[in-house]
């Protein structure tokens, strides 16, 4: 575990917009308001940064961020909206909405925020605190809800202090949240399902949305869980990879990939047919960081499987291995 860092708090305004934007291009992580609930922000471009974020959270598992960017025209760079999406978007943002689109070809954000998949939540807040920050930083931010796994959404930033105090390095207080509760999250998946569906009810009523579009909002798409979602992380679907995954490799068999963590690497390892390596030095963060590229790299050479080396399942590592234990599961 990390040692404690000191969280220094600054009060809202536009010097603290600029040093948030130092403290995210930086690489480190800064709580601010929204209109909704406090979120974490991290740079979403910046893998490290992204891994960090979810170990000050404690989360047991790798849910896909929202990227929360200035306006619609940085939204557009990220993914890419149909006419379903142009008309939420030019009707509530600024807004407690969020979509989740197709990620576009040219997506900065980090493959560990979008936790592999194929497609990215964006939202443009309306809070002005965080247009500030958005602004000063000029590059997409993801950011959770501020709070330990677990807890609930903070609406103040003495909840944030109280759950991320000696994790983060910055807490911007704007006061008290608008809204009080999370973004609706719809998605808008080019026709699948063939109307935009609510994933998340939230601070943008459901009538509201259905007026602006002109039609009834489909269920969420329980095909994909399996049951309808339970929790707001089994939202998403998982990453799969084509290529069977073979855990707690001990050998590679020839044919086979490796996917490689530490310095010692197991025998056969010199006839894969690709190695990459999560951390040479076995480290979680940077670990976290690499997991999905390295998986879709590895799923792309056509081995007959990825054999994966063991991984500690302390910190970052029980959502790693969180993750693995599903994309072996899923074929
Ligand atoms: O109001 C909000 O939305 C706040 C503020 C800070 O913006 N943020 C927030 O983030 O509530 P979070 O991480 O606590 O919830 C985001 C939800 C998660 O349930 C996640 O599973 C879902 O969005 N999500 C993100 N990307 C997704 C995707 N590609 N497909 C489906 N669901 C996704
Ligand atoms: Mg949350």
């Amino acid at each position: 575990m990390t040692a404690p860092l000191a969280t220094r708090l600054l009060k809202a305004d536009a010097g603290a917009a600029v040093e948030a934007a130092r403290v995210l291009a930086a690489g480190g992580l800064v709580a601010f308001p929204t209109e909704t609930v406090y979120g974490l922000g991290a740079d979403a471009t910046d893998g490290r940064a992204v891994a960090r974020l979810y170990e000050a959270k404690g989360r047991p598992a790798f849910n896909p961020l929202i990227a929360h960017v200035a306006d619609r025209a940085a939204a557009q760079a990220l993914a890419r909206f149909d006419a379903d999406a142009a008309r939420l978007a030019d009707a509530f943002w600024p807004g407690p909405l969020t979509l989740v689109l197709p990620k576009s070809p040219g997506c900065a954000v980090a493959a560990l925020a979008t936790a592999g998949l194929d497609t990215i939540a964006v939202r443009v807040p309306g809070h002005a605190v965080a247009r500030d920050i958005l602004a000063a930083f000029g590059k997409p931010v993801v950011a959770p809800s501020a709070n330990r796994s677990g807890h609930v959404s903070p609406t103040s930033a003495a909840h944030v202090a109280a759950d991320l105090g000696g994790r983060i390095e910055l807490i911007i207080d704007g006061g008290s949240t608008p809204l009080g509760i999370e973004s609706t999250i719809i998605a808008c998946l080019n026709g699948a399902p063939a109307a935009p569906a609510l994933l998340r009810p939230g601070g943008l009523p459901r009538a509201a949305i259905e007026r602006a579009l002109g039609r009834k909002l489909a269920e969420a798409p329980a095909a994909r869980t399996g049951t309808a979602p339970r929790a707001p992380g089994m939202l998403a679907a998982h990453y799969a990879p084509r290529t069977p995954l073979k855990l707690q490799a001990v050998r590679v068999a020839p044919g086979e990939a490796l996917l490689a963590f530490g310095e010692a690497l197991p025998a056969g390892a010199k006839r894969a047919a690709l190695v990459l390596n999560l951390s040479p030095r076995g480290d979680l963060i940077e670990a976290a960081a690499n997991l999905f590229s390295h998986l879709r790299a590895l799923d792309a050479v056509g081995a007959s499987a990825i054999a994966v080396m063991p991984i500690p399942t302390e910190g970052l590592g029980e959502a790693i291995n969180d993750r693995l234990a599903r994309a072996a599961a899923r074929r």
